[in-house]
């Protein structure tokens, strides 16, 4: 089953976690600058999270449950700093520098109900490329989300992003991908972020997932590194990602972590 909202709570439920998961993303924006250490930033969330949220971080010892020897995650917020894919553990030694481009991607679980979001962030003014690579990722976001609709398939959404990407001579990591998401973290379906218009489940009104689409500046493929979590690129090149949760409606989607700073939602 995938996941959906089956009621009015279910909804409001969603819509209250998506906007505090929301909520650290704009809070910690101004503490990302040069020589901050990404284990810093992860105690900032931690903190803001639990104590003025009053949520959970989902992160937090997340995972390594499935008997094939992983470790839990270690940290509340996952910081993937220039080649870093996804799930970058925030750490002491990882120090900020001018021209550093990074994610944090945010979990929270508030009264049962995950909200998911991630957003790249410069330290320092970005370099051209980055530039072009971090907007790019943030229209495939956008396309990926407008394709959404009762109706729709999943394949399209994957569809828009590839396009796009590939359009700007980037590359669409194929390992991970977007998730079902409610009461369960990851959830079926799995939303690729490439693939085949018409493809895959057809999309139902009240279905919620995310879309959080991973662009490479060179070649698509990654590695893990032996902390079993960290995913960089295979060639050392730049990657960026951005995440929102949102909900199937009839004629749409409602996106459960919207940010004012993005404007008019797609
Ligand atoms: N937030 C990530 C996602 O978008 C998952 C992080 S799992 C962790 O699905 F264990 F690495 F934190
Ligand atoms: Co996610
Ligand atoms: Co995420």
């Amino acid at each position: 089953m995938v996941a959906a909202v089956t009621n009015e709570a279910d909804v409001e439920g969603m819509r209250a976690a998506g906007r505090a998961a929301a909520s650290v993303l704009e809070m910690i924006g101004e503490h990302v600058t040069p020589g901050v250490t990404t284990e810093t930033l992860n105690e900032i969330c931690h903190d803001f999270i639990v104590n003025e949220l009053e949520c959970t971080p989902a992160p937090l010892n997340y995972g390594g449950g499935g008997g094939g020897g992983q470790q839990p995650f270690p940290k509340s917020i996952c910081t993937s700093v220039n080649h870093v894919v996804c799930h970058g553990i925030p750490s002491p030694g990882k120090k900020l520098k001018s021209s550093d481009v990074l994610n944090i991607d945010i979990t929270v679980i508030k009264d049962g109900y995950h909200g998911d979001t991630s957003k790249m962030f410069f330290v320092g003014e970005g370099s051209i490329l980055a530039k072009r690579l971090v907007q790019t990722t943030q229209e495939c976001l956008y396309k990926g989300i407008e394709a959404v609709r009762t109706g729709a398939y999943l394949g399209d959404i994957g569809h828009a992003i590839q396009q796009h990407a590939e359009a700007n001579r980037f590359s669409v990591v194929r390992e991970f991908c977007g998730h079902g998401i409610g009461k369960v973290f990851h959830d079926a379906p799995q939303v690729l972020h490439y693939g085949r218009r018409g493809s895959g489940i057809r999309l139902e009104a009240g279905m919620t997932f995310t879309i959080e689409p991973m662009i490479n500046a060179g070649k698509r493929h990654i590695k893990i590194l032996p902390d079993q979590w960290t995913a960089v690129t295979k060639d050392h090149k730049m990657s960026a990602q951005w995440e929102h949760t949102l909900m199937v409606t009839d004629d749409g989607c409602e996106i459960f972590t919207w940010r004012d700073e993005e404007g008019t939602p797609p």
